[in-house]
């Protein structure tokens, strides 16, 4: 159940980061000619998830730089030894994976790995490094409503930009956006400190 409200939760902070960098970011309007032809005039499917591929890739892009779980925790039971035997986590231990630490991980992402930039996600164009990318943790722990929330992420985020622009309301600009982002904290799951001020309008 914790998992379910973790998800409609980020779902929502999905919607609201994802309009903190749409006047920034143009390649949000790359989803909607294929969106459009995808769904026609007809309602979304779940048959449609695997054809909206640079849409996954937004979710995936806004997943990486804003993890709703910025630290996954953990309890080692018995000894345990990491990347190769280089550490050893002895019993009854606390750790925390650094879900953000991982995903800002230059070495991995690039001089860039701060920037928006959804390509790193398209099949099409790169591959994954395993480990790099754990929103939704790994392994046999990992979440188990992963593909659940991942259609339903594409699915709002493509059906609100097939019919509505989104844009920042007067006044709100790229330098305070880049300062309230910096500002977000992590109360369970990763929050904005203040409510972004969007105008939404219908599509013609
Ligand atoms: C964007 C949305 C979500 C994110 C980022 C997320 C992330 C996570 C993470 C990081 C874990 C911890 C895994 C670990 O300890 O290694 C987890 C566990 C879990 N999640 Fe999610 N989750 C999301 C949505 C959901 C939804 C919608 C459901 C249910 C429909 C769900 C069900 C679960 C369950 C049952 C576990 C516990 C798995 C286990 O301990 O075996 N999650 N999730």
């Amino acid at each position: 159940m914790l998992w379910a409200i973790v998800g409609a939760a980020s779902l929502v902070g999905l919607s609201l980061q994802v309009s903190r960098i749409y006047n920034k970011y143009k390649s949000l309007s790359r989803t909607i000619p294929t969106v459009r032809r995808v769904y026609g005039d007809r309602e979304a499917q779940y048959e449609d998830f695997n054809s909206l591929v640079y849409t996954n890739a937004v979710v995936h892009e806004v997943l990486r730089l804003f993890p709703p779980l910025v630290g996954i925790p953990k309890y080692c039971v018995r000894e345990q030894t990491l990347c190769g035997g280089k550490y050893v986590v002895p019993a009854n231990t606390y750790l925390t994976l650094n879900a953000a630490g991982v995903h800002y991980n230059t070495d991995v992402w690039g001089p860039d790995a701060a920037e928006f930039n959804p390509s790193r996600f398209d099949p099409r164009e790169n591959k994954l490094v395993k480990g790099s990318y754990i929103p939704f943790s790994e392994g046999a722990r990992s979440c188990l409503g992963n593909k659940f929330a991942n259609v339903e992420m594409v699915a709002t985020l493509s059906n609100v930009l097939r019919r509505y622009t989104i844009h920042f309301s007067e006044g709100y600009d790229e330098a305070r956006m880049k300062r309230e982002l910096s500002e977000s904290h992590s109360v369970i799951t990763l929050q904005p400190k203040t409510p972004t001020p969007v105008i939404v309008k219908r599509r013609n």
